[in-house]
């Protein structure tokens, strides 16, 4: 099974952003501590990072038929990019919220997320451990 892990603004600063909220590893080493516990899970792997939001849509439109599951943390898009809503509805895969923070938990403004309604699951305020229960979630799922 395939997993794409899809990381979006600003999640490319994890390293430099306030460490309260998000702790001290950079994207890499998250992306290879990601990879090191799916293939625990014998899930293959792979990531994408982008800042432009209308690259987030395409890459969502390319997965479809080419992933078996989604981990998605669109970082501030979260709260308002409906067209992120509307291409992961076009992805038509199981997807997995992941937040490092929170968000529950802090600023008002994201307390909405308008992907949630199209993932099975969101997991907040867990650091990197989150991702690990999202792809043990969607091995759950995808084995069901
Ligand atoms: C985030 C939470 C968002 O509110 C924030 O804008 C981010 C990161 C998280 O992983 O906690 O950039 O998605």
């Amino acid at each position: 099974m395939r997993i794409e892990v899809l990381h979006g603004v600003n999640l490319d600063q994890l390293g430099r952003r306030d460490a309260t909220h998000y702790g001290s590893l950079t994207l890499d080493q998250l992306q290879s501590q990601i990879e090191t516990w799916g293939s625990e899970l014998g899930l293959s792997t792979g990531f994408f990072q982008t800042n432009h939001e209308g690259a987030f849509v395409e890459r969502l439109h390319a997965l479809r038929g080419n992933a078996d599951g989604l981990i998605l943390n669109p970082g501030a898009w979260t709260h308002y990019a409906y067209a992120i809503h509307d291409a992961l509805e076009i992805a038509g895969l199981p997807a997995v919220e992941v937040h490092l923070s929170d968000i529950g938990g802090r600023d008002a403004w994201r307390q909405l997320s308008v992907i949630r309604p199209l993932c099975f699951a969101t997991v907040s305020g867990k650091g990197p451990e989150g991702y690990r229960e999202g792809l043990e979630l969607l091995n759950k799922e995808l084995a069901g």
